[in-house]
């Protein structure tokens, strides 16, 4: 995901910049660059791949003396990973750099197109630097054009602008995405997290939403709304890797938390008003296609098993999903009528892609579903989508399942446009629950705080169940499949329906039932299974917005006319409850034993 650095100040620009990029690496990202504003010269470098390129472009470029800098980190989201797409995005005398999603950016740039203005980049941010000049060269005043500029943006934001019109100041403004401001002497620092100024700054002020301003000779002048505002600095902590995790006790719980703003990057410029477009796909990948197979592993598999649901339901079409390690060895019977779909969160798992090299070798076409970009995977498919859910860190995968869930959704949709096989008002509502799925995914306190406090009821016992049905199925084995891996227990996920047909005879007070009721979907079905659960006296955790009167312990979730927006909002109970748990049995909850982020042997 994308970083944002910036400088004020009589210190080597290009390696506090370097410096300063390096510490958001772990965040992930495809490109960057930085521009610095020295005696009134304006220099820019761009790299695309890691910061060693970038590092090498600049290597025989000194910075000394009073001088603006500006850089920043890019995941790609609009625009494919090139250097015209990299930031900072130049006018003709002004570097801008951005993080977030200026939503109305295809009027401002048909606006400036209009008068003229040329476009490089495919990028929503490069409208921002050709605003500014625009009112600019109308007013010539810097700070006015700025603030006129900032008016004029939609959508989510953090912002640094630099410009030879005003070479010894860096404007900048936040709204919705986050920036903060450093302090040390007269030197101000500007970066999108607390690490890369851990060790600069000792003092630190974190933007607030509809914030703006500039520095000039050292001072910050802030405003908002209301006008010119004073503000508080706080002293900058000195952990630098607590602040990695976003003050997170551990990454996985930082990832949950991020899970909403994640998901608006999955669906940036792929969910329209009417549509779902994919740039990475066309019609010809669906030519003479009458059947989809997925293959993948473990929390992939999960996603895939869910995608399946929604494929056949709204697209149509028949899915099949495969485990990939039984796959390889099935010997499958392969037709080319078939989308072969691999969905890997890393890209190199060794099971997905050989059983994607089986597939091709078969004469299928392919499409991966993948988090990172230029993995085996995705260098093995025809086609890629990538899910944008940044660098997931905890062994554990939940974002990462999450915009897969997500992709596979949106997916669905794309097919059923294409095949015809929704109509209008069908595809609107399924856009309009799309768009509600950042909440879906909030996470608030009292929620965390039930969850914890629930958690110590759940620590010893001979086992639990997750049940579900239809879409809560593969939930469910989602959910004790995050339990296990991070507690240690035993924890099996089942259809709700099949309990009866042998699991039942576990049943007692000393088998934990996790039973996922979404009201949406099948809710009396999947009472009466829990209650002949509760029956044998087993104990009972409902996951359900409607009370339920049998439950030993009830979380309750919102009513929501769509399963999917349940779906969300009970995977995170079910993340969060195993997190809980695992805290409490001491274990480590990013780096679970026997585990490894990315499983390259077979
Ligand atoms: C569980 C988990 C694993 C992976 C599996 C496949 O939290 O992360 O089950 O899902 O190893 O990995 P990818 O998705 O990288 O192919």
């Amino acid at each position: 995901m994308c970083g944002i650095v910036g400088y004020v100040g009589k210190k080597d620009k290009k390696e506090i910049l370097l410096d300063g990029l390096q510490e958001l690496e772990y965040r992930g990202y495809d490109s960057a660059g930085i521009a610095i504003i020295e005696e009134q010269k304006l220099k820019h470098f761009k790299a695309i791949g890691k910061l060693a390129n970038l590092r090498e472009r600049t290597k025989d470029y000194q910075s000394s003396g009073f001088g603006t800098s500006i850089g920043h980190t890019r995941w790609a989201t609009h625009g494919k990973p090139t250097e015209l797409n990299a930031h900072p995005h130049l006018g003709e005398y002004s570097f801008v750099v951005h993080n977030g999603i200026i939503e109305n950016y295809q009027i401002l740039k048909s606006e400036l197109q209009q008068e003229g203005t040329k476009f490089l980049s495919q990028t929503d941010t490069e409208t921002i630097v050709h605003l500014f000049e625009k009112y600019h060269n109308q007013n010539r005043d810097a700070f006015t054009a700025f603030t006129q500029t900032i008016q004029r943006l939609e959508g989510a934001y953090a912002t640094l602008l630099i410009t030879e019109a005003q070479a010894k100041t860096i404007f900048f403004a936040k709204n919705g995405s986050p920036m903060l401001i450093g302090f040390e002497g007269n030197d101000v620092y500007f970066a999108s997290s607390d690490t890369p100024i851990i060790g600069k700054a000792t003092e630190v002020y974190y933007l607030e939403d509809g914030e703006y301003g500039y520095v000039k000779d050292g001072k910050v002048t802030l405003f908002d709304a209301k006008g010119e505002k004073s503000f508080s600095k706080q002293t900058l902590t000195t952990n630098k890797a607590m602040a990695q995790k976003d003050g997170f006790r551990f990454f996985m719980e930082k990832e949950i938390y991020e899970q909403g703003e994640v998901m608006n990057d999955t669906m940036m410029g792929r969910v329209l008003d009417d549509r779902i477009e994919f740039e990475e796909l066309d019609n010809q990948l669906f030519e003479n296609i009458s059947n989809i197979k997925i293959c993948a592993c473990g929390t992939s598999y999960h996603s895939a098993l869910t995608g399946s649901y929604l494929l056949e339901r709204i697209a149509k079409i028949p899915c099949q999903v495969e485990i990939a390690s039984e796959f390889r060895y099935k010997e499958p019977l392969l037709r080319d009528d078939t989308l072969f779909i691999t969905i890997s969160q890393s890209g190199e798992t060794a099971d997905t892609l050989e059983a994607l090299k089986m597939a091709k070798r078969a004469g299928l076409k392919s499409l991966s579903i993948c988090n990172v970009d230029n993995s085996s995977i995705v260098r093995e498919s025809d086609r890629a989508i990538l899910t944008r859910a940044g660098i997931e860190k905890g062994v554990a995968s939940t974002k990462a399942f999450a915009t897969q869930i997500m992709v596979l959704w949106m997916l669905t949709l794309y097919i059923a446009q294409l095949k015809k096989s929704i109509d209008k008002e069908s595809l609107q509502s399924e856009l309009n629950a799309m768009r509600h799925t950042p909440k879906a995914l909030l996470v608030t306190n009292p929620l965390h705080e039930k969850l914890h406090r629930l958690s110590k009821r759940y620590l010893h016992g001979h086992g639990f169940f997750f049940i579900g049905r239809d879409l809560f199925f593969p939930l469910a084995l989602e959910g004790a499949l995050k339990l296990k891996e991070i507690s240690y227990l035993h924890a099996e996920g089942y259809p709700s329906g099949e309990m009866k047909h042998g699991p039942i005879a576990l049943a007692d007070s000393e088998l934990f039932t996790v039973a996922l009721m979404p009201k949406s979907l099948h809710y009396e079905k999947i009472k009466s299974n829990v209650e002949e659960l509760s029956a044998r006296d087993a104990t009972i955790l409902a996951i359900s917005p409607e009370p339920f009167e049998l439950a030993d312990d009830f979380v309750q979730t919102k009513y929501s006319s769509h399963p999917m927006l349940e779906f969300f909002e009970m995977m995170v109970v079910t993340q969060l409850l195993a997190l809980e748990i695992s805290v409490r049995l001491g274990n480590d909850v990013d780096m679970p034993r026997n585990l490894a982020k990315s499983v390259t042997v077979e």
